[in-house]
């Protein structure tokens, strides 16, 4: 669907086609335990998060070079702006790649060459989060908040985030981290709530002051957080196909979303990592326009709350001409 959207909540690591990664294997002399792109196709079912996430490790090695980022982020350009997406909010994993000797440098300024002409060649402006592995310890995310200074601010890293295996990784974790931080001037989200408990987006909230939830799916087993959701105007970054793959909903036609918004949430619709999941951000608004039967008016306020809750504050002038783009979006059929 070709609605204009804000992408959220996408790992670009997560970008990663089986085509692309083969290329890249070739290229760096990576073997792969596959033989070949419907071979690994073949390995896109997962049993949780954690099943995923070993997949999306693995297949990280073949991202050695400037120019592999720079490719890996390009593509992904042409995918989202083909599908709507006019401002990405994009998610990178560098502890993920530093502990394979790849540095920040090359993983940031890789990035950074695309994301220099996503506005020019794809109409996609765009804006960096690093996130921290929640299964790796404090210290390590502390060393890399360290090791991202040269990269910080406007065009490069705008925010921090927090991904990875959630459960027994409770966001109190981070808390230094997060302030320190905050005290560069960087934005802060987090994962929560999305195997985890309703109990980690409070703490998210509270311990680590974040702005939005990513995924906070779970908030629905908590009236008293979701009353809290609602009044304060947290942004929840939901990705429904993501949901399914990853088993947390049984299918779509289950997916909280509907409930989510009648609640009177701030909810987005997001492709988290869709190279694995089945979809690019607009492919997740046909599926829940299909299996929840959203209306026009629903699929307009998903995108509108996209660009609200974007991280625009240095830009109005954009957030509202997006804004009025997405008023005056004609549906077809
Ligand atoms: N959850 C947690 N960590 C992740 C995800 C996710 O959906 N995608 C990439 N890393
Ligand atoms: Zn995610």
């Amino acid at each position: 669907m070709s609605l204009p959207k804000a992408e959220l909540h996408l790992h670009i690591e997560g970008t990663l086609e089986p085509e692309l990664a083969f290329e890249l294997a070739a290229r760096n002399g990576v073997a792969l335990p596959y033989a070949d792109t419907d071979e690994l196709r073949e390995a896109y079912r997962f049993e949780d998060l954690q099943s995923f996430l070993n997949l999306y490790y693995e297949l990280m090695a073949v991202l050695r070079t400037e120019s592999d980022f720079e490719e890996l982020a390009d593509a992904y350009l042409a995918r989202a702006a083909a599908q709507g997406v006019r401002h990405a909010e994009i998610f990178f994993d560098p502890q993920a790649h530093i502990s394979r000797g790849v540095e920040m440098g090359t993983v940031v300024e890789g990035l950074g060459r695309a994301l220099d002409r996503g506005e020019a060649v794809h109409g996609v402006s765009t804006r960096l989060i690093m996130c921290f592995l929640r299964d790796e310890s404090a210290e390590s995310a502390m060393e890399t908040l360290e090791a991202a200074k040269p990269y910080l601010g406007a065009g490069r890293i705008v925010g921090v985030g927090l991904d990875s295996a959630e459960v027994g990784h409770p966001p109190r974790k981070f808390r230094e981290v997060y302030e320190a931080a905050a005290a560069m001037g960087l934005r802060r989200v987090a994962h929560a709530g999305e195997e985890g408990p309703p109990a980690y987006i409070v703490e998210a909230l509270d311990v680590l002051g974040v702005e939005r939830i990513d995924h906070g799916l779970r908030c629905m087993e908590d009236p008293e957080l979701v009353a809290r959701l609602v009044r304060d105007r947290v942004p929840l970054t939901l990705c429904p196909l993501s949901n399914v793959r990853l088993r947390a909903v049984d299918v779509l036609a289950e997916h909280p979303l509907v409930a989510m918004l009648d609640a009177g949430l701030v909810c987005t619709v997001n492709s988290d990592d869709p190279a694995y999941f089945g979809g690019y951000a607009g492919d997740n608004f046909d599926a829940v326009r299909e299996a929840l039967g959203l209306s026009r008016e629903r699929l307009r306020e998903l995108a509108r709350n996209s660009f609200v809750a974007a991280f625009l504050d240095d830009d109005e002038e954009r957030r509202a001409r997006y804004l009025a783009e997405v008023e005056a979006y004609e549906f077809g059929g």
